[in-house]
Formats: structure tokens, sequence, C-alpha cells
């Protein structure tokens, strides 16, 4: 833990230091233990002091850094300190004041808040006060939903954590820092892309930095609940007949082995009396009096309520089983056909990152009204809430680390940065009935280096979770005696396979896609993207680029060659919506937008949604087996 220095920009007289250091002292009732950085399951479903709402930020401008000093590291010192500048009086001690400065709405993006930020690249300081009342015995975290890309986090002065990573969210304890009454708080987020980031630095969507999701304080007791995982046995076989027995387990960080604790799901009969072990974990296996199973056509949730000593968490559930089966697909036993879009997390009318319930009404409203039964969260893990809706709403998901098509595959730093966003990812959803497939990566170079790379973190993926399938997107395909064909190792490594392409739009013309012929492996295949761009109202012949007309048309094509494909069990038009990425240069047209969306940012349909409403309301496309 840092004892910060009070600022970085002029030498500290030795007073103010000592003061520092008495107003820091931990709270008294702070529990001896070393501080948490981990990831809390179920906060969406626990009571939580919101620290949404409006923050202080500054911004790091250059050529000047308060964050970083001069060789790059983190300074202990900075805007975290939160220090009144002495404006009346010397000595002068500060050049910067949050109380004085002005707002952004947390969560949420700064590119689209304030017109300054927009194309802003780099680090914003975020402050706000709180009131806080600590409890005797109790542990306090706070929990960013997300931030992009990397944040620090002080309390009270005390630099807490770090984390990277736009997309998962992250939990640090601050038991120790945080005092009653008046607290504050300072994330500094920098948005900075750097190559041996995940994602890297080039890719087709936009870097909207800050705190983009919800942020909190949760209290638990000194014994909590911090991870857990309740599902439906998933048995070498499935039988609906049978499809009764829940496994999984409760871990309760900080318990004694033999801790209590209990499993209710009052509507399926089920009420178990479990206990810890050495490592704090319960495992079970119990037969449910009865289970209704989860699925688009009937997406049953449970109340289940878990509890520990002092702590209980009541989440809503669903259970179902998903499994391949030769190149089939099956949900519960019966084969499926996945039909649905690709989705950014931009928030529709309004742009920016998704964060609000209304976003993602918004999202799942157009989902609904396309007949969709499937969405590609792509290209990183979204806000929970869209997971929460699926669950709700018979939605199944692909969700995905952002690996995005050239990371740093030769770098074992990456991959061990990849690993943690592959926990976290899967950490927070594995209770998720909507999800079904974790995906690995995007259009990634078919070479050796890549290949054992994603190839070790599909195994790591399936041994983390064997209840789901693994996936990746590949573009890989080439065309070979007269056909496209895909023999991408990395297929080995996969239950399903998505293919990326875009006759008619990257690659010749929508008629060209009459006559393809595809050689892919045997297994489920998902074509994860095609499609082309339209500018909404631009409106000409079906061959006039960036009409309506023309994608339309090379929709219709593209379906035309999918129907041919035997193993084909899902699509997902690349994408729902248009969205905000700057390499998208076109004046007019694009305008900083990708056009390939069925509907604009501003969620008018193009002639092409209702050609994918259509086959979809049809079910003319594929066939689950
Ligand atoms: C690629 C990539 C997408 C991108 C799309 C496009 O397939 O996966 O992220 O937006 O092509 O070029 O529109």
């Amino acid at each position: 833990m840092h004892i910060p220095f009070l600022s970085h920009i002029f030498v500290r007289r030795a007073f103010l230091a000592v003061l520092a250091v008495a107003i820091l002292a931990p709270s008294a009732t702070a529990l001896a233990q070393e501080p948490l950085r981990t990831l809390l399951v179920g906060v969406d479903r626990r009571e939580v002091n919101s620290l949404n709402g409006d923050w202080h930020y500054l911004v790091d401008q250059p050529p000047f850094s308060s964050l970083y000093d001069s060789s790059g590291k983190v300074r202990n010192g900075g805007y975290g300190q939160n220090t009144h500048p002495n404006i009346d009086s010397g000595p002068h001690n500060a050049e910067y004041d949050f109380a004085t400065a002005p707002t952004l709405k947390v969560p949420g993006d700064w590119n689209t808040q304030d017109p300054t930020l927009f194309r802003f690249e780099g680090v914003v300081w975020y402050q706000r006060d709180f009131n806080f009342q600590p409890q005797p015995n109790k542990r306090t975290f706070l929990h960013v939903g997300a931030a992009n890309y990397r944040s620090y986090v002080w309390v009270n002065g005390q630099h807490i954590c770090d984390h990277e990573g736009g997309f998962t969210p992250f939990d640090c304890e601050v038991t120790a820092a945080v005092k009653p009454g008046s607290n504050f708080v300072v994330v500094a987020v920098d948005s900075t892309r750097h190559v041996d980031d995940i994602p890297t630095v080039n890719y087709d969507w936009f870097d909207y930095g800050g705190l983009t999701r919800d942020v909190s304080l949760v209290t638990v007791p000194s014994a909590f609940i911090d991870d857990y995982d309740v599902h439906l046995r998933h048995g070498t076989t499935f039988n609906a007949a049978d499809a009764a027995i829940l496994s999984g387990y409760i871990h309760v960080e900080g318990a004694t082995a033999g801790t209590p604790v209990t499993l209710r799901i009052r509507e399926a009969g089920v009420d178990t009396h479990l206990q810890t072990d050495a490592a704090g974990r319960a495992s079970f296996e119990v037969k449910a009096a009865k289970l209704d199973l989860w699925s688009p056509e009937n997406p049953r949730l449970y109340k289940v309520e878990l509890a520990a000593g002092d702590d209980r968490i009541t989440d809503e559930i669903g259970f179902r089983d998903v499994r391949v089966e030769g190149t089939r697909i099956l949900l519960n036993g019966k084969p499926i056909f996945l039909q649905g879009a690709n989705a950014h997390a931009e928030a529709p009318i309004r742009t920016g990152r998704v964060c609000t319930d209304q976003d993602v009404k918004n999202l799942f409203g157009y989902l609904k009204d396309l007949h969709a039964n499937f969405v590609r969260l792509a290209h990183y893990p979204h806000d929970e809430r869209m997971e929460r809706m699926a669950d709700r709403q018979g939605i199944l998901i692909w969700s995905e680390i952002p690996n995005w098509q050239r990371i740093s595959f030769d770098k074992p730093e990456v991959f061990a940065k990849d690993e943690a966003l592959l926990r976290e990812m899967i950490r927070r959803d594995r209770n998720k009935a909507s999800v079904i497939l974790w995906s690995v990566s995007n259009e990634t170079p078919d070479n050796p280096v890549r290949t054992e790379f994603l190839t070790r973190l599909a195994n790591e993926a399936r041994q983390l979770d064997p209840t789901r399938l693994i996936t990746s997107a590949l573009n890989s395909a080439r065309p070979k005696d007269g056909a496209m064909v895909l023999d991408d190792k990395l297929a080995d490594a996969l239950d399903m396979v998505g293919i990326n392409e875009y006759i008619g739009w990257y690659v010749g013309k929508p008629e060209d896609a009459d006559n393809t012929r595809w050689v892919l492996p045997e297994k489920p295949i998902i074509f994860s993207e095609f499609g082309a761009e339209a500018k909404y109202g631009n409106h000409g012949g079906d061959h006039a680029r960036w009409t309506e007309e023309q994608q339309a048309n090379v929709l219709a094509h593209q379906f035309a060659m999918l129907r041919k494909i035997p193993q084909l069990r899902g699509v997902t038009p690349w994408v729902l919506m248009d969205f905000r990425s700057p390499s998208r240069n076109i004046p007019k047209l694009q305008d900083g937008f990708n056009r390939k969306g069925l509907l604009s940012e501003k969620g008018e349909k193009k002639l092409a949604f209702s050609v994918v409403q259509k086959a979809y309301e049809d079910h003319s496309i594929g066939k689950p087996e």
C-alpha cells in the first residue's frame, strides 16, 4: 500500500507530509487483512452504495502528466491526493482543484459528454466525495463495472488498486481506507491504446474512454460470497427427462472450513445445506423436485437464494443445457438454429457506450423486432444489463474477449492479460443462461504462433466452463479448387466455428455469392459476419453502392448462398446498428460511422432490416439439423 506524497509538482515540506499521514490513517474498524483486488459475482444483485452520478473531472493533458512520471510509472501522489489549492494565501500548494472542476456523468464515456473530449484519448481524472459509515467487522469494496482502458484508484489519498481492460468489472477493497463521514475517491482512467493491449492499437470501433459502467461501494461481512456457479449438471449426454440435477459451487472469501452455506431455490424444491472446505468452497450436486428449463421460447428464471454466515445474495438464474452433437447445436436436447445479428455496445439514438437500462431496452427492441433469437456481442464483454435482459427475453448470446485481428500473440505477458480478461468475462456471466458461447477471438491471422496462443486460450475457457461452447470468428477461408476452403487449425480447438466474409462488399459482386461453394469443418458453423454499407435514406438501384437497395441486395444473395451450407447452424449479419468508428471517413456517407447496420444509429430501419426480418420470421435461412 502506498504512503502517498501529496503532490508531484512541487517539493513537499515535511509538516505537510506528517499532516497527510495523520489524515489518512486507516479507520479503527478496519479488519487486519491484505486488501483484495478481486471480482465479486452478483454485485448487481446486492444492496450497494451507488457512486453513479456527477463526478468532477480534470484532463491530464500532454505535455505534462499528473499520472505518470517521466519514466511512465504511476506517480505516488498526483491528483489522487485531491489537494485543494490555497487560492487566497500562500504557500502555493497545488496546480489543480477538483472541487471547482466541471462534472461528467458516471457511468458514461467522456467522448460524448464533453465536446472538447470527443476525440480525446489519454487520461481523465475523476473525483467525487461520498459519505460513509464503516460497520464493525465488515469489508468494503469499490466496484467498477468497467473503465476503458486502464484505471488507477485512490481513496482518501491512498492508492488502492489498478486494473487493465476496458470491458470487464473489477473490485478493490477499501476497508482500510474509508473512514466515518466524508470520504473521497479519485480514479484516473487512461484510454490510450498500446500495441500489447487487448485490443491492440488498431480496431474498427470508437475508443470511448472513461468510467463507462456503474461504480458502487459494496459492503459485505468479513466472510462473504465472492463467487458462485449454479448450473444444470452437464454430463456427457443430456436427457430432458432427468434434467433436474443442479451442480456447481459457492465460494466464501474469508471463511474457515466448515462454514455453513445454504442454497435455496424454493420454486424448484431445492433447499440444500452445505459447508465450505478448507479453500472456502462449497461444491454441490442436488436434484430439484421440478425444473422448468430455460429457452428462447420459455426464458424461465428462478430465484436462487445463497447464504453463507451473515452474507446473502438472491440471484435470478435460468437452467438449460447447450451442447454440440455432430454438426448440430442442441439446446435442452433439441437442435436449434441461431438467427440474430452482431451488436456493438453503441447506444442507440444518443450514441456513446451503452450503459443504461434504456440503451439496452432499445437494442433488444430491435432484436425482437427482427425475430432474432441470438446476438453476437461484438467484440468485447458488454454491460451486464445486456445479459440480464437476454436472460429475461430469451435471446441467446455469443460473448467475446477483444482479441481483434492482430494482437501480440508472440508475448507471454499478453497471454497472461488475455487469461485475466477471459476469467473476468466468464466469472461475471457464468450464471447467465442466455450466454451459450465464449469466443476467444475475431479475425486473427492464421499462423502457428496465433494458433498456439488461441488454442491454449480456448482450452482454458473450456476448462473454466465445461458447460458452454467455445468459438471464434475466423476470416481465414481461402479460395481453393473452385471453392472457399477453411482449413485453419484453430477450428480444431473450437466446438463451433464462426465464419466472417464480405462477398458483395469487400469481395466481388453480390451475385458472386450465388456460385460460391464452401468447404468447412464438420462442426456447427455460424456465418458470424457478412453485409454491406448503406447510408440510411440513400436510395438507388440494387447495384448502386451505399444505397439501401444495394445493401438489401447483398444480403439477399448472401442468404441464397448460406441456405446451401448443410452444417450452417447460425447467422449474424454485420451489424445490427451503425456504430462509430474513426476509420470510417467518407464524408456524407460514413462521417465516422461504420454503416453496415440494418438500422442507422438513430434507430431508422434500412431496407436490409426487412430482408433479414422476413427471412427470420419465415425461418428460411438455415435448419437446426
Ligand atoms: C470485420 C471486423 C469488424 C468490422 C467489419 C467491417 O469483419 O470483424 O469488426 O467492423 O469487418 O469491416 O465492417
